[in-house]
């Protein structure tokens, strides 16, 4: 075991709920295990690779075909996407999506809960690297709470003089029997930005099904969605806190083969359900002010 392993499970290692190892690619991993369920956190980039109810089926999709190399976004799991959403709004040769999913977090604490659920705390601050692609000071606190739900919360607080403005996402792949036989509930009525039609913006009528490729940024929605999956007989309920805009994306087959770190065949298995601010939801954080952003997931049958 490397020495940071060792230092990291001298501080915080809980007997019984977690314990940190050598994950995928050797990346540093939280292996939570509880009477609840199970999960792992991949510390680089604070990702939330993986998330298991006892009993269950795995609830979160990671692609067989994933990078797992410090520094680079990993497909699958819940990618956290700050302080941009998508490509950067005037810079295309930033990276997509932010720097919070590549950057190196720290663990600042870890707890058993009164219920018997286990927390990771991650926390990561503004550096010459952030400020080279995003000029604000910044403290980012990432908690994870795996018990029968899994709660992921990112507290982003502004530490400097000026209000700053963010798009953020937890942008949770789910693992389902089958991508075009499954419905969406929760969005219905609602109005969304279609990636794949230009961004034109269109009202959902009913749960959504996907039969191609679809990017949708929906808006203005703070409502729980479900993912209804007859295949698997099971529902999985995404609620959420401080966001208004809910992405469903799933690449269907030509995006698929356009990506290096998804399978050709994969997107049947998965689709991607988050809990974000996004276009005209973008969030603005006043100074020593903070905004948190948190999903509760769980499998309600
Ligand atoms: C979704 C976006 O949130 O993430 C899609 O709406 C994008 O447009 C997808 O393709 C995956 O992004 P990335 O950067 O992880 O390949």
């Amino acid at each position: 075991m490397t020495d940071q392993l060792q230092s990291l499970n001298r501080r915080f290692a809980l007997a019984g709920h977690l314990q940190f190892k050598a994950g995928p690619g050797g990346l540093a991993v939280a292996d939570i295990n509880n009477e609840h369920a199970a999960a792992t956190v991949v510390l680089p980039g604070a990702h939330v690779l993986s998330f298991q109810p006892r009993g269950q089926r795995p609830v979160l999709w990671a692609s067989a075909h994933s990078r797992f190399e410090s520094g680079q976004p990993i497909r699958g799991g819940i990618p956290l996407v700050w302080p941009w959403f998508g490509a950067h709004p005037t810079d295309p040769a930033k990276p997509a999506h932010g720097f919070a999913r590549t950057s190196l977090w720290a663990v600042s604490e870890t707890a058993v809960t009164s219920g018997g659920a286990t927390r990771l705390r991650l926390s990561l601050a503004d550096s010459d690297e952030t400020r080279s692609l995003w000029p604000h000071p910044f403290q980012l606190e990432f908690t994870v709470t795996v018990g029968v739900d899994l709660q992921v919360e990112l507290a982003m607080r502004n530490v400097g003089q000026s209000a700053f403005t963010c798009g953020a996402a937890l942008h949770s792949y789910f693992a389902v029997s089958d991508a075009g036989r499954i419905s969406i509930h929760g969005l219905e009525g609602g109005d969304y930005l279609d990636k794949v039609d230009g961004g034109r913006r269109k009202t959902q009528a009913g749960p959504v099904t996907i039969a191609a490729e679809t990017d949708r940024i929906y808006l203005d929605t703070t409502a729980a969605c479900v993912i209804d999956d007859p295949g698997w007989g099971r529902r999985i309920r995404v609620a959420k806190l401080g966001s208004r805009s809910t992405v469903v994306w799933n690449p269907w087959v030509d995006k698929s083969r356009r990506m290096a770190d998804f399978g050709d065949e994969e997107y049947p298995g998965m689709v991607c359900v988050e809990t974000a601010n996004a276009a005209d939801d973008v969030v603005t954080v006043a100074p020593a002010g903070e905004h948190r952003l948190q999903a509760v997931i769980g499998v309600v049958g």
